[in-house]
């Protein structure tokens, strides 16, 4: 029985290479995604579990990036069992107008076209054959409005969205959508955001992005429809920002991510 194959887009670091970890442990063969040469490292390390990877390094803010992982995806010539459209960034660190607007329309790109581009190319070759698992990597911050953090929040409000349609289009197709809203996750992910000098400066007190994998990778294969991270705090933090008023959640979050001088 040849093993199943999975496609992990930003599997190259934080998150997407715990969850192509706990992959390729469990023997699927893996396409992962990354924007930098970390993407051939990775592969390397996670094929000593003895499956296939296969580094693709694109800039998926771009539809030309994209497309370039969905050519990597058919000339592999496999059917795709599992997709995980992780790959995502922030901006934060200053106000909304101080940011380039290129900062903004990339972002817009990597966290909402580039998945609604490669759901949109994959998902018929699951309806075509009755199964298939796809996981949009959302956040908590969809439940929020994110000030100082440029447009993340309606970028992850955008993609929870959209998976919960997507996932009500699919009912009886075998294909299942899971949505993930992690909370903060001590990876590289906010200081690249250029967040040091907010409270998500510093990773102590963030969840471990392994036991975070793992969460959302059981909850897949349990075909849950959203994952929130099952640790007391997380869920206590979920049901809080649901009764809340936009505007209250906006001034608490600018207290955490408006940067200090
Ligand atoms: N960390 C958190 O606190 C947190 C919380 C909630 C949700 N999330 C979500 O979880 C996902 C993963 O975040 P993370 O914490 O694992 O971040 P991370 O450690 O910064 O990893 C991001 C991954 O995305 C890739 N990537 C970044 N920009 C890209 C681009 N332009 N084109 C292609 N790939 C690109 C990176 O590849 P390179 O390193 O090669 O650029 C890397 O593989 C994101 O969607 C994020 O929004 C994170």
């Amino acid at each position: 029985m040849p093993n199943q194959f999975a496609i992990v887009t930003g599997g190259s670091a934080g998150i997407g290479l715990e969850i192509a970890r706990l992959l390729a442990r469990d023997s699927y063969d893996l396409l992962i995604s990354g924007s930098s040469d970390k993407v051939y490292e990775a592969a390397a390390e996670l094929s000593k579990a003895g499956v296939n990877v296969t580094p693709v390094q694109s800039d998926l803010s771009t539809p030309s990036g994209t497309q370039l992982l969905l050519d990597a995806a058919t000339s592999s010539g496999r059917a795709i069992d599992l997709l995980i459209l992780n790959a995502g960034i922030a901006t934060g660190g200053a106000a909304f107008v101080d940011m380039p607007i290129e900062k903004h329309l990339q972002l817009i790109g990597l966290n909402t076209v580039s998945p609604v581009m490669t759901a949109h190319a994959i998902v018929p070759q699951m309806i075509a054959k009755g199964q298939g698992r796809v996981m949009l990597v959302s956040s908590l911050s969809a439940l929020s409005p994110t000030p100082f953090e440029g447009v993340y929040g309606p970028s992850k409000a955008f993609l929870t969205s959209f998976g919960h349609g997507l996932r009500e289009e699919l009912a009886g197709t075998g294909v299942q959508i899971t949505i993930f809203q992690p909370g903060a996750t001590a990876t590289q992910f906010h200081a690249r955001a250029g967040m040091h000098k907010t409270e998500f400066g510093d990773n102590t007190w963030k969840d471990n992005p392994a036991d975070v994998a793992r969460q959302a990778y059981e909850a897949l294969l349990r075909g849950d429809n959203v994952v929130p991270g099952d640790n007391g705090i997380l869920a206590q933090k979920e049901a809080e920002l649901r009764s809340l008023p936009e505007e209250e959640k906006a001034r608490r979050h600018a207290k955490r991510t408006k940067p200090s001088l």
